[in-house]
């Protein structure tokens, strides 16, 4: 038995992709949606550890960052972050947390055929979701990142702790989206109607790959401009595709070495 934990949990699809990935793999295993509010979070841990048949769960908004304190240990990348978004019962009751939000957006770019290895990337914010996907793609080996935020203390905390951890990566802060092969808003700017753009579409080189976080609605208006403009739009759904497999080989086991947990 595997769980989603949200609040609210109503909008949650991953327990059907999840649940259809079981079927397909032959895992006999369901996942269920829980909606749990945040006082009630440690109790729900807690009482899963002593579930024989609990396997594991994936935890989304507004959890992430508090789960990650109730496990016993964390991936590299997971502590690096400090959230967590999945989270496995090892079969000594123990819990291992990971975080699988940029390891999925680079398996969304390589599954629509883009490389990162040797590209020139843009990346612009610097929450939870830029910060995962610039670990993840630092660990690819791109050609230089240019890393771009509204709040500039954030933006340094970025690219320290990536430098920190990639020192080999060219990392520059600050600068225009020309000249790069690869950009990626990693911000919440398009998820409303009257957002401005989050960076300069008509400045990004021709041929280039314009990439999304955003979700809803599927075609934002930077990844429509970018359409109108024929360079490549790649949406934010692929993040979470590229997640999927990525939960299904962590939950079930399938891949135990992501980032030397200790
Ligand atoms: N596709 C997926 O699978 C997936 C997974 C996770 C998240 N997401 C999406 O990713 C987006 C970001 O999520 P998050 O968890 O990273 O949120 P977050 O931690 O709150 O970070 C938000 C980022 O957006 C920037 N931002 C917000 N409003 C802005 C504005 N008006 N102007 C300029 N920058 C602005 C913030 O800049 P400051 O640092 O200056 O505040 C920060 O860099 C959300 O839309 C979320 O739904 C998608």
């Amino acid at each position: 038995m595997f769980a989603i934990v949200a609040h609210p949990a109503g909008h949650v699809r991953t327990p059907q992709a999840m649940n259809a990935l079981f079927d397909r793999e032959g895992v006999d295993a369901v996942m269920v949606a829980c909606d749990v509010r945040p006082e009630h979070l440690a109790g729900f841990v807690a009482g899963l550890r002593g579930v024989g048949n609990f396997g594991g769960l994936v935890a989304t908004v507004p959890h992430k960052v508090e789960i990650a304190a109730l496990c016993d240990r964390l991936t590299d990348r997971a502590r690096a972050a400090g959230a967590v978004n999945a989270l496995r019962r090892e079969p000594d009751g123990t819990l291992t947390g990971d975080l699988l939000d940029g390891a999925g957006f680079v398996a969304g770019l390589e599954a629509a055929g883009h490389q990162v290895t040797g590209r020139r990337i843009y990346l612009t914010g610097a929450g939870g979701a830029a910060s995962a996907i610039a670990f993840a793609l630092a660990a690819k080996g791109p050609q230089r990142m240019t890393l771009v935020n509204r709040s500039p203390e954030k933006l340094a905390s970025l690219a320290q702790r990536l430098a920190a951890s990639y020192p080999a990566v060219e990392v520059t802060v600050g600068g225009t989206v020309a000249g790069h092969d690869l950009v990626i808003n990693g911000t919440s700017l398009g998820l409303r109607s009257d957002d401005p753009l989050p960076l300069a579409i008509e400045e990004v080189d021709a041929g280039a790959v314009v990439a999304e976080v955003v979700m809803q609605p599927e075609y934002t208006e930077l990844l429509l401009s970018a359409r109108a403009r024929g360079l490549h739009a790649h949406p934010g759904r692929a993040m979470l595709e590229g997640q999927l497999s990525e939960m299904f080989a962590f939950l079930t086991g399938a891949e135990k070495e992501n980032g030397d947990a200790a």
